[in-house]
């Protein structure tokens, strides 16, 4: 039955992009006209709102082809399918975001440069947005033409990584730093599901790397790298939920070189503290699943010798 209702046109392609496109548009014109937007704290919370309506599309396009490799069905086959029109939704979501920082940037340039802007911040912003623009536009065959496919899915590749980053990161700060901060506000609820929706989204990608690595795996890795493989697992889930108790004593440590310190005034995500979980779960997961560790390659490569 959900195979033949996946199937409806109006769940598909243009008519899907329609129907999400209705409440997103209209909860977003709503609360705006909700809102006295003369007020900047106003538009501020404005931006943070239209957000909220786009992060969970670019999670889900983050989730689709691994879905797809983990559990092959109708479901993921239907996201699979999809994926451009849900991603252009969460462009739509993106641009209510782009409409309220030009209100806030355009109106109250005073609020804007002494509460919010931050130059590394500005610099990420306008990354993700120069990649989301590119991404929409090759979503489109006539403009996709004029590249070649490597470049294509170097713009739609890096783009999606690029903004899921900026929006887990974001929700990572929230959980993990702001809070402990002289004054720092307790995290909200959307705090805890946005960043565990993106933690999840990554971590399904790291589940079908390996599953579709595992395949070709000729022999399993020795016991002590498997150990270690499952350490950095283990571990690597460990501090996805604490980031509060390493993130000064890793610190020290990124930071120990002044290059690093200044680096990270300018450099995106630099030095990468919210990735860092991720990092090792997936250092973990390829240590377990690559062919270069195992047994059997090692034997028949002293057989050759
Ligand atoms: C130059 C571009 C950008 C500027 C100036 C900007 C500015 C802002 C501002 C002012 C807020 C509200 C902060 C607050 O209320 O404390 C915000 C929130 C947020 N922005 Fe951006 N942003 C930009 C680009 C992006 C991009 C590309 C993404 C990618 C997904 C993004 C994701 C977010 C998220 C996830 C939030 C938090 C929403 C929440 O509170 O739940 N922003 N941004």
């Amino acid at each position: 039955m959900t195979k033949n209702f996946l199937k409806l046109k109006y769940f598909n392609g243009w008519y899907l992009f329609l129907l999400l496109s209705f409440p997103l548009c209209l909860f977003n014109f709503l609360t705006m006209n909700e809102y006295d937007t003369k007020s900047p704290e106003n538009i501020s919370y404005l931006i943070s709102y239209s957000v909220r309506w786009a992060v969970p599309f670019i999670y889900i396009v983050m989730m689709a082809s691994s879905l797809r490799i983990l559990f092959p069905g109708s479901f993921s086959a239907w996201l699979v399918r999809n994926r451009k029109y849900i991603g252009l939704i969460f462009a739509l979501g993106m641009a209510w975001q782009a409409l309220f920082i030009f209100m806030l940037s355009n109106y109250h340039r005073d609020y804007y440069y002494n509460e919010v802007f931050y130059f590394r911040d500005e610099i990420e912003g306008s990354i993700g947005y120069i990649f989301l623009t590119l991404m929409v536009a090759t979503s489109f065959k006539k403009i996709a033409s004029k590249i070649n496919s490597y470049q294509w899915k170097l713009i739609q590749k890096s783009g999606l990584y690029f903004l899921w980053a900026y929006a887990f990161s974001v929700y990572w700060w929230n959980l993990f730093y702001y809070p402990f901060q002289q004054g720092g506000v307790s995290p909200r609820l959307v705090d805890y599901i946005f960043y565990w929706v993106g933690f999840i989204a990554f971590a399904v990608r790291i589940a079908a790397w390996s599953k579709s690595k595992i395949k070709s795996v000729q022999f399993r890795q020795s016991l002590a790298l498997r150990c270690v493989g499952y350490t950095f697992v283990l571990l690597g889930i460990f501090m996805a939920g604490t980031g509060n108790l390493w993130l000064g004593a890793v610190n020290k440590i990124t930071y120990y070189f002044a290059f690093s310190e200044e680096t990270s005034l300018w450099l995106p995500f630099w030095p990468l503290e919210p990735f860092f979980s991720l990092i090792l779960i997936a250092s973990g997961a390829y240590l377990l699943t690559s062919n270069k560790f195992s047994l059997l390659d090692r034997a028949s490569a002293l057989q050759v010798k």
